[in-house]
């Protein structure tokens, strides 16, 4: 059973204390809120105000994705935002020990997201400061992708890492998730699941986050 992080990115942005309250009203675990700012990735979607006001509606933990090259100027903002858990990209930071230090010293779980192309075994000096990594297994930027294949090695390869190392780290999986890939991905070694479109553009969301939530069991 993996933890689901349903992504807001998908919601109505003009009905969002209603999708905030089906979230709450759910079996989700957290919202995923996605920042872009238009520089590390081609697309921007949303800042403080707006997470700010989901705060004002959540009742679960805001697990914060910030898709914005240096973080580091933002961190405590994104506390006082409502952030409980603040991952940042390894590609966009050059003094990552220093980043994951910071976002602990506010108090808040740390995250580190790994893009496609970056290998997992990157992370082995650094995973003792790591309470999530989010393996992205689209190109981040959008919504609605499609989920990358390779990414079922690269969990397995981070699970026996994070054996190796001893540590707690989560493993949340981003991009293209839905219903007919959790299982494989959950056995595969995924702790979190964050889902966008699969979630809020089904007939029945809540229906979907519970099918995600029991993947482990589908397949068994
Ligand atoms: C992509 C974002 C994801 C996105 C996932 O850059 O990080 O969180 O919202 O959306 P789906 O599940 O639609 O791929
Ligand atoms: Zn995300």
């Amino acid at each position: 059973m993996a933890l689901i992080a349903p992504s807001l990115l998908s919601a109505n942005f003009s009905a969002l204390a209603r999708d905030c309250d089906m979230v709450n009203r759910s079996e989700a675990d957290w919202f995923h809120l996605d920042v872009m700012d238009g520089v590390f990735v081609p697309n921007i979607s949303f800042g403080f105000p707006v997470i700010e006001a989901i705060r004002g509606h959540a009742r679960k933990p805001l697990d914060v994705h910030l898709m914005i090259v240096r973080p580091d100027s933002y961190i405590r903002r994104f506390r006082e935002a409502g952030a409980d858990q603040l991952t940042v990209h390894y590609e966009a930071c050059t003094h990552l020990h220093r980043t994951l230090e910071a976002i602990r010293g506010e108090s808040m779980k740390a995250g580190v997201a790994i893009n496609p192309h970056t290998p997992v075994q990157l992370l082995g000096d650094i995973l003792y400061l790591v309470d999530i990594v989010c393996v992205m297994s689209v190109n981040p930027g959008y919504g609605g992708q499609r989920f990358i294949e390779h990414t079922y090695e690269k969990i397995t390869a981070l699970k026996e890492l994070i054996g190796k190392k001893g540590s707690r780290t989560l493993i949340e999986v981003d991009g293209g998730v839905d219903t007919s890939n959790a299982a494989r991905l959950v056995q595969a070694g995924a702790d979190v699941l964050v889902a966008g479109n699969a979630v809020f553009s089904a007939p029945d969301p809540p229906r979907v986050i519970s099918e995600l939530r029991q993947a482990r069991t589908a397949m068994a």
